[in-house]
């Protein structure tokens, strides 16, 4: 297998506007993430992903940019993310930007341009289409509630969405967009940046008769079809373009966010003989809220691991700012918390591909309570909250299911210490704190011999230290047991085995007799597990030397 520097690296996403406010604003920036380095170096990071931090009206927090060149001034400057570069470099961390390129915010000078007049230069910048008997072009649906076309008075003809409103999708197809963004790309790179965070990235090739294809409508109306929006064919063209004309002069590693990945999908998207993408996010996964179960986990899992292992690379993560607290959804006792933390921690660390945290899991935070749909920022939670109540959903019942699974319950703000605003303002945050704060904290964990964050350093190390858990092999074990993962990571003569109780009770582990002999590395338990035992406290995660 092939060595690069992005496979060994631990990648660490920072969502800025709740990482750390540095100018008492109440909103986090990038000078508050260079302020941070040093916490960063500590925990052992290589990479950090900062979430989109360019110009943008901010109706999706960033994912809606309004000037790729610009640093939205809520979060700073150019210089300060010039100073983050240089001070990261410094520390031997480099910097990923996440890029946009499916849509931009409706206020992009490109979009006021294209809305003017139909035979604007810009006009086909974005996708066009006339309405069909005074209605949309077709019943497709936008993945932030309904329809996927807006109307727009002026030229009298509708403009496809497939997220809000203020996103309005770009036109591929036309060259000078992909130019531009070749462009843009450069410019980032040349200012030291390690590569790009791709969202969204295979919904930018619409389907060929896109306003001819209608769908069965869902009951409101319109349809959402993943299928229809992902990965159509001539897709990957244009990735490959971006390769020729930009990446290919750079070492850098590059991420897609994808939707409908099947495994065989994936390889084709990161396959080294090609020349795509580095890895993927199989976004589904992560998706996963109510229906979320370790079968299945672990089915998807065996199914990408076998798959990459042809020639492409993994990622592996269970968290980001799109999905509420993990830790939260599998459990809401706090019996487990740090038990559970490490335990998925371990998962992420020794499973083959790239590992990625995200900000807060090394300290375990955890969903806050919201009280009432104001508390909410998020527009997609607002929409579903107002979608459950007119399906007849009660107050409460909307209430405890946002608190459950929305997606601003990963952007309360980071848990620094234990005084006002945890350590992350001078004033009241943007968002929503967590209550827990004042025990749950970076302060608090780093005191910890045995806490969350002691455990992340210990397996980063490890990684590090060892290249088993890189570069091994995968073998599985008890592949239908829906309480116990087991797989064993072998390079060369080097073989270590991890068993994993994916449950809060006491799991029998059936040892192989070739696992007899066994040293123990690291587990999530204060007192280590002895040489003989075989059964798993309640979300033990432990990591043997075989010999
Ligand atoms: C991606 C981002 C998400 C954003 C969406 C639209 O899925 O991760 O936060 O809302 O794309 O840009
Ligand atoms: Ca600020």
């Amino acid at each position: 297998m092939n060595k690069r520097w992005w496979k060994e690296a631990v990648i660490y996403q920072i969502y800025t506007r709740s990482f750390y406010d540095s100018n008492g604003d109440g909103i986090g920036d990038i000078e508050g993430t260079r302020r941070k380095l040093d916490y960063l170096k500590e925990l052992g990071v290589d990479v950090l992903w900062i979430s989109p931090c360019f110009e943008s009206p901010n109706a999706d927090n960033g994912y809606d940019v309004s000037d790729y060149g610009k640093i939205q001034k809520e979060f700073g400057n150019l210089q300060d993310l010039q100073a983050l570069i240089r001070d990261a470099k410094d520390r031997d961390i480099k910097i990923l930007l996440d890029l946009v390129l499916n849509h931009t915010s409706d206020e992009h000078p490109w979009f006021v341009e294209s809305r003017k007049s139909k035979d604007n230069p810009y006009r086909d910048f974005y996708i066009w289409r006339k309405g069909n008997n005074g209605k949309e072009p077709n019943n497709w649906g936008s993945f932030f509630k309904g329809s996927a076309w807006e109307w727009d008075e002026t030229t009298g003809e509708y403009y496809l969405h497939t997220f809000s409103t203020k996103q309005p999708d770009l036109n591929w197809e036309n060259k000078e967009v992909r130019r531009r963004f070749h462009k843009i790309m450069k410019y980032w790179l040349d200012m030291g940046i390690a590569g790009f965070r791709l969202d969204a990235i295979n919904y930018i090739k619409k389907p060929g008769n896109l306003p001819d294809s209608t769908l069965e409508p869902d009951e409101n109306g319109c349809c959402i079809d993943t299928e229809l929006y992902a990965n159509n064919p001539g897709f990957t063209d244009f990735i490959r373009e971006m390769h020729q004309q930009v990446w290919k002069e750079y070492d850098i590693m590059t991420v897609g966010e994808c939707a409908v990945l099947t495994p065989e999908r994936a390889l084709e998207y990161v396959d080294e003989k090609d020349t795509l993408f580095d890895m993927v996010f199989n976004v589904e996964l992560a998706f996963k809220r109510e229906n979320f179960t370790w079968p299945d986990f672990k089915q998807t899992q065996r199914a990408f691991i076998r798959e990459l292992d042809k020639g492409g690379w993994n990622s592996q993560f269970i968290q980001n700012h799109d999905i509420a607290r993990r830790i939260s959804m599998l459990s809401d006792t706090e019996q487990y918390h740090t038990e559970l933390a490490k335990m998925l921690a371990a998962l992420v660390h020794t499973l083959p591909g790239t590992p990625y945290i995200y900000q807060g899991e090394e300290i375990g935070m955890t969903n806050a309570r919201f009280h009432s749909v104001d508390e909410f920022d998020d527009l997609f939670c607002r929409k579903e909250y107002y979608e459950k109540l007119e399906q007849g959903w009660s107050e409460e019942e909307t209430l405890d299911y946002l608190n459950r699974y929305s997606r601003d319950q990963a952007r309360t703000p980071m848990q620094w210490d234990d005084t006002a605003y945890s350590g992350f303002s001078m004033v009241k945050p943007w968002m929503k704190l967590s209550e827990n704060y004042r025990t749950v904290n970076v302060q608090s964990e780093r005191k910890r011999k045995n806490g969350i964050f002691a455990f992340y350093q210990a397996l980063i190390s490890l990684r590090k230290a060892n290249p088993v858990l890189v570069y091994g092999s995968f073998q599985e074990y008890m592949e239908d047991n829906g309480e116990l993962y087991v797989y064993t990571r072998t390079l060369g003569e080097v073989s270590w085995l991890v068993t994993i109780n994916l449950t809060d009770m006491g799991q029998k582990l059936p040892l192989l007799p070739k696992w007899a002999d066994r040293k123990f590395i690291l587990g999530n338990y204060e007192e280590q597990s002895g040489e003989h035992q075989i059964v798993l406290r309640p979300y033990e995660a432990v990591i043997w030397a075989l010999s």
